[in-house]
């Protein structure tokens, strides 16, 4: 199934699930543009490349390794909304495996300003890069623009770092990575209780994370928050279709005591439609204090998608339990996985981790 043989019309009203084997190419991932089109396989794969990577960028020789890997190939980073930890870790994972930067921050400074269309724009930085990453205010633009590359001369992959309040795939991959490396020593994530706080109406990362976590067995999801702030009704649509638990909330400290992950987020008053609309509902009971620190269980993690306001007191940073500063750092390790499997190099990275970072292997 390939996505230059299919309209856009048709395309966009499939289903999520129905559009993911058109976002692959020869059994792996081509765009990255929902997070429903990984499978577990998919999951587990991008995961143990991303702590093969890590410890091969441990020692010289690996780094050089890494850098090799795409060196003379160029990604374009087209980043019209905000971010400072998607932009940078995907920089770095550019960085490690050598490949150039382009950037686009604002369309201020670029032809769009003149009235070039966004089409246009995709198409010409197409030209120049083999790979586009982009952030951007509206749902479904980077689906759009996949879909007109794959009709044109230069058909490059497209990762979506952000579509509006719709999806964060590559954050939902980190948060996963997140979640199996804390959880191990305990017996993975199959079976846990994941607790999402805050602003959940609003918040891309939490409506990836959501359908992600769909994918593991016995996962019970939770999410607390004031009624204004409470997750849409079609991520609980897609939780009943698929068999998940899940329980919504406005008791905050009720449900640390159950919960194996907290997952903070902060208001995402950017998305207000008036000014001061999210002033006006009460999050002061949503904050995580070192006082709540005694109601979580002891293998229990706290993530944060990042960037935060009050959502979690600086105190709780010391707590081993709080991982949100290891998860912003497993993206950039992420991000590389995913981009070395785009570009088909997993079996090389793989190979290279086996020959020199085995046990047994010759160091
Ligand atoms: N988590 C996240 O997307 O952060 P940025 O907005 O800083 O990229």
């Amino acid at each position: 199934m390939r996505l230059e043989n299919i309209s856009w019309e048709e395309f966009s009203h499939l289903d999520p699930e129905a559009k993911a084997p058109f976002l692959q190419q020869q059994g792996r991932p081509f765009h990255v543009l929902i997070a429903q089109q990984f499978d577990r396989h998919q999951l587990d794969s991008i995961g143990s490349l991303a702590t093969q990577i890590r410890f091969i960028a441990k020692t010289r020789p690996g780094m050089d390794f890494l850098r090799d890997l795409l060196c003379g190939k160029r990604a374009m980073l087209y980043f019209t909304q905000p971010s400072t930890r998607t932009f940078l870790s995907f920089c770095a994972a550019c960085q490690i495996l050598g490949l150039g930067i382009g950037e686009v921050r604002d369309t201020a400074t670029s032809s769009e300003f003149k009235g070039e269309s966004q089409e246009d724009s995709v198409r010409t930085f197409s030209s120049f890069f083999d790979l586009i990453i982009m952030r951007t205010k509206e749902p479904g633009l980077a689906e759009r623009m996949a879909w007109v590359l794959s009709t044109s001369e230069r058909p490059v992959p497209i990762i979506n770092a952000g579509s509006g309040r719709d999806q964060h795939p590559t954050q939902a991959l980190l948060d996963i990575y997140t979640l199996q490396r804390s959880f191990e020593r305990v017996g993975g994530i199959d079976g846990k209780t994941v607790v999402f706080v805050g602003d959940l109406a609003r918040g891309r990362t939490v409506r990836s994370l959501a359908l992600l976590l769909t994918k593991y067995h016995d996962v019970k999801q939770c999410f607390v928050a004031p009624a204004p702030f409470q997750i849409g009704r079609d991520i609980l649509a897609v939780l009943e279709k698929t068999g998940v638990e899940y329980e919504l909330s406005e008791d905050f400290e009720g449900m640390l005591t159950k919960a194996d992950a907290v997952y903070m987020t902060r208001v995402q008053d950017e998305w207000d439609a008036h000014a001061g609309e999210s002033a006006r509902v009460d999050v002061s009971r949503y904050a995580f204090t070192v006082a709540h620190l005694r109601l979580l269980k002891e293998h229990a993690i706290i993530m944060h998608p990042f960037p935060r306001r009050h959502e979690i007191s600086p105190e709780v940073d010391r707590d081993p339990r709080a991982v949100y500063w290891r998860q912003m750092r497993n993206g950039m390790w992420v991000r590389t996985a995913l981009i070395v499997t785009i570009f088909g190099l997993d079996s090389q990275v793989r190979e290279y981790y086996a020959r020199h970072l085995q046990p047994g292997s010759c160091l």
